[in-house]
């Protein structure tokens, strides 16, 4: 297993469309290896493909404490959505923010499993926070989206200043 670089707003690849997956092989089950490494490692509860620049329909989520809840979904499509949640989240792509959003409750969502089989997961509370925000990014979409355009300027100039003096602290290593 290796550990996958995750991109970082405001980085456009994080704004390609996904598509979706037609095979599922060894070489995606590494992948989705690959991409529970990352996410356990970061530590985060759920990773999209799209964030380790991978632009195909796959995401990974455990929101379990002991790690014992790991679910893929390849191709996933939410059929039932009810009610609303406003919960606090983060994203690793966006690192050191956390803002507020609004969601569906309960969700079912459709997919496959890691080998190929059809799967229909029914989820709440922090599990459909996690999909539902994992899903956004097969879209290209974010969750600092869903703030107004001012605190997403705000956001931005906030992790480009870190950006630029993570760069300068490497030169200084160097
Ligand atoms: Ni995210």
């Amino acid at each position: 297993m290796a550990k996958l670089q995750i991109l970082e707003f405001p980085d456009e690849r994080l704004r390609t469309k996904a598509a979706p997956i037609e095979v599922v092989d060894d070489a995606l089950r590494s992948l989705i290896d690959d991409m529970f490494e990352t996410m356990y490692d970061a530590p985060g509860i759920g990773l999209a493909a799209t964030q380790v620049n991978v632009h195909r329909r796959l995401l990974v989520a455990d929101v379990s404490e002991d790690r014992s809840e790991p679910l893929v979904l390849i191709n996933p499509e939410i059929v039932e959505r009810d009610g609303v949640q406003t919960c606090s989240e983060g994203c690793l792509s966006v690192p050191t923010i956390t803002a507020d959003v609004t969601r569906a409750e309960r969700i079912v969502v459709t997919g496959l499993d890691r080998n190929g089989e059809s799967i229909r997961v029914e989820a709440d509370g922090l599990l459909a926070v996690c999909i539902q925000h994992e899903m956004d990014h097969l879209q290209g979409k974010l969750f600092v989206d869903y703030l107004s355009p001012l605190k997403r300027q705000m956001v931005r100039k906030k992790l480009e200043k870190r950006a630029r003096l993570e760069r300068e602290h490497a030169e200084v290593r160097a």
